[in-house]
């Protein structure tokens, strides 16, 4: 019997968070007919706000505390319309041509772009299941002294490690003795209910804590917010001295986010989308018992060990073959090294629990071969 899939393979390199459709739909367009309602084009769309609307900023504000200790002055944050695009300025403004930018040994794929891109290097941090190795991030800093660390706390991608309490502390004492900034992206941490606090609360003088929507509310939202450590880094370091202007949000996304995080429909949504990505996981557990891999019910990622007598590589196309497209663990390995022999799916991108299943059984049908 043919083991190949008729159908396309299900879409499981990507990580997105799960179609919530019956919760997304009405509370994004009531939310735009607010915005539509409630502001005054010309003077809405009709000019430059470069570092964002006050109320939106104000906004930007309370919406990280759901993460923060405490709601930041407003005069730190900026408002982008992605992660990516907060990243690529820090990294230019922060590190710089012929600077070293510390990351996690695996890592988000896109940091190399921006590295080489922007002329700076990259050095990998070992990790373990806690995340980056307190000792290693250490050596780091002696050796190559990097002007950043790029990190993911929680749930890094593509590991699913979460970093303790005492292992934060352990990573920002370093980065304090040896004067590192630190970049934290929190995108993964709004899905768990239980999270050690970010960096930036242990030590906001260093830390430039991004919270993207596009993990746990939608990736075409397109609104990320930055926290800064002082209210003069905003206008130094994102305008004008940076030179991109393509970093800015667009001002409908940010003023939808502003009324969806007043008016709670942000943390419906993305209660929707942590109750579905648990009934995922699950389906992760059912059809893959027996496999070693690592996530947990709120993650929209699964780290997973390919079989011993197999290559990755051919382990990968099996899949693809059978119906389920995977990512292997070279992918994320930046800046030298060995990669694990693991691949990396994602839950949210199959369109539905329908999709997700096939997918599913694909990869048990290329493991269990
Ligand atoms: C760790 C991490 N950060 C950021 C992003 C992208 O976020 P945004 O679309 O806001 O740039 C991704 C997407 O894959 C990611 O995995």
């Amino acid at each position: 019997m043919s083991t190949k899939s008729t159908l396309s393979p299900v879409p499981m390199t990507g990580n997105l968070p799960p179609r919530v459709p019956d919760v997304f739909n009405d509370e994004y367009r009531a939310a735009m007919q607010v915005v539509m309602a409630e502001r005054e084009p010309m003077d809405w769309i009709g000019v430059h706000q470069f570092l964002g609307f006050h109320e939106d900023r104000e906004a930007g504000a309370q919406f990280v505390t759901r993460r923060l200790p405490e709601t930041p002055n407003h005069e730190r944050l900026v408002l982008a319309h992605s992660t990516q695009a907060i990243l690529t300025v820090l990294c230019g403004s922060l590190v710089g041509v012929g600077g070293t930018l510390a990351v996690e040994e695996l890592t988000y794929p896109t940091i190399a772009k921006f590295a080489k891109q922007s002329g700076f290097a990259l050095v990998g941090v070992k990790l373990d299941d806690r995340g980056i190795i307190p000792d290693a991030f250490e050596k780091v800093c002696q050796e190559r002294k990097p002007q950043a660390l790029y990190t993911l706390p929680t749930l890094q991608n593509p590991t699913t490690s979460m970093m303790s309490l005492a292992r934060r502390e352990a990573i920002v004492a370093i980065a304090q003795k040896y004067g590192v900034k630190i970049f934290e992206d929190d995108i993964y941490s709004l899905l768990p209910e239980r999270v050690a606090p970010p960096l930036a609360s242990l030590a906001p003088e260093i830390t430039y804590y991004m919270l993207g929507t596009a993990k746990s509310v939608g990736a075409g939202l397109k609104a990320a917010y930055l926290v800064t450590p002082e209210t003069s880094d905003p206008a130094r370091l994102f305008w004008p001295g940076s030179g991109m202007t393509y970093w800015m949000i667009a001002p409908a996304n940010a003023g939808v986010s502003t009324v969806l995080i007043r008016n709670g429909g942000v943390d419906r949504i993305i209660s929707a989308v942590r109750e579905e990505t648990r009934a995922r996981q699950q389906m992760v557990t059912n059809a893959l018992g027996g496999i070693s891999l690592r996530t947990t019910p709120e993650c929209l990622h699964v780290w997973m060990e390919a079989p011993h007598d197999r290559s990755v590589l051919d382990f990968v196309a099996d899949c693809k073959r059978r119906g389920a497209e995977v990512g292997p663990a070279a992918t994320f390995l930046l800046a030298g090294g060995v990669a694990p022999h693991y691949v990396r799916f994602g839950t949210g991108k199959a369109h539905d629990r329908a999709e997700l299943q096939r997918g599913l059984e694909a990869i048990a049908g290329a493991y269990f071969s």
